[in-house]
């Protein structure tokens, strides 16, 4: 007999689950278990998946797409805190502290995910340790960029934000070749701008500059970083120096 469009559904789903690296500790039954009560949803480029301020119950991991996390002030400015892409997962803050969403999430590409229930992840969370040490970490590289760009929006000039903010884009996505470091698919300049803290105009300009400077060079949505060391060096000072 074949199988039902339920149970495909659920292979599918097991599929999914099992090449996500929070639950690489889980084993079949538990993955299959999880397939059952876990949800598939896709959403188009710019959909909003999560409202800040509201409450909310669910985790989403991220099957395949992109999304960045935001926040806005009240006049429209948008301050994008980080972009997550395939394997990453979001909401867990909530289900966590019980507290309303932290961040708005809204979706660059069409984007396919999967949905888990709070006491479902929860009770997965509490019997794998090896689950709920690769969450701390999680959390743990979040704080560290979030760091990371704390100090760069209050210590770096304009040049020294956009490079920052183009090493970490290389650091998540970049691929090496004879060229430099390419950046493919790399988010639109007023992006760009929002994760740097200035505006599009800006980026533009130095974009510009740095690419008559040879420090990069662009072709068509990708920037290639020519010699990364050299942008770090030149543009981007951060960390206290260390006393021997
Ligand atoms: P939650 O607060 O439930 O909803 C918004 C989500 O955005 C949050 O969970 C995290 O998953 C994510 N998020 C919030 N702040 C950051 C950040 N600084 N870096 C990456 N992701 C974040």
């Amino acid at each position: 007999m074949l199988p039902s469009s339920l149970e495909q559904d659920t292979e599918r789903k097991a599929d999914l689950l099992k090449n996500v690296p929070l639950f690489a500790g889980l084993d079949a039954v538990e993955i299959q278990a999880l397939a059952e009560v876990a949800m598939v949803r896709h959403v188009p480029s710019d959909a909003i998946i999560l409202l800040a301020e509201e409450e909310g119950d669910t985790l989403f991991v991220i099957v395949g797409g992109r999304v960045k996390v935001t926040v806005m002030s009240e006049d429209g400015r948008e301050v994008i805190l980080s972009i997550l892409k395939d394997g990453d997962i979001f909401g867990e803050m909530s289900l966590l502290d019980g507290k309303p969403r932290s961040a708005s999430v809204i979706s660059t590409a069409e984007t396919e995910l999967i949905l888990l229930r709070r006491p479902d992840f929860l009770s997965r969370l509490s019997r794998f340790p090896e689950m709920a040490s690769k969450m701390l970490a999680t959390l743990a590289e979040r704080l560290r960029r979030t760091n990371r760009q704390v100090e760069s929006l209050a210590l770096l000039d304009v040049y020294g934000r956009i490079a920052g903010t183009l090493l970490q884009l290389a650091d998540d996505q970049g691929e090496n070749s004879d060229q430099g470091l390419t950046i493919a698919e790399r988010p639109i300049h007023q992006e760009i701008a929002n994760m740097a803290g200035t505006t599009r105009e800006t980026v533009s300009r130095v974009l510009n500059d740095l690419e008559r400077r040879g420090y990069l060079a662009r072709d068509g949505r990708s920037i290639i970083i020519q010699g990364p060391d050299r942008l770090r060096d030149d543009f981007f000072h951060l960390g206290t120096p260390v006393i021997k």
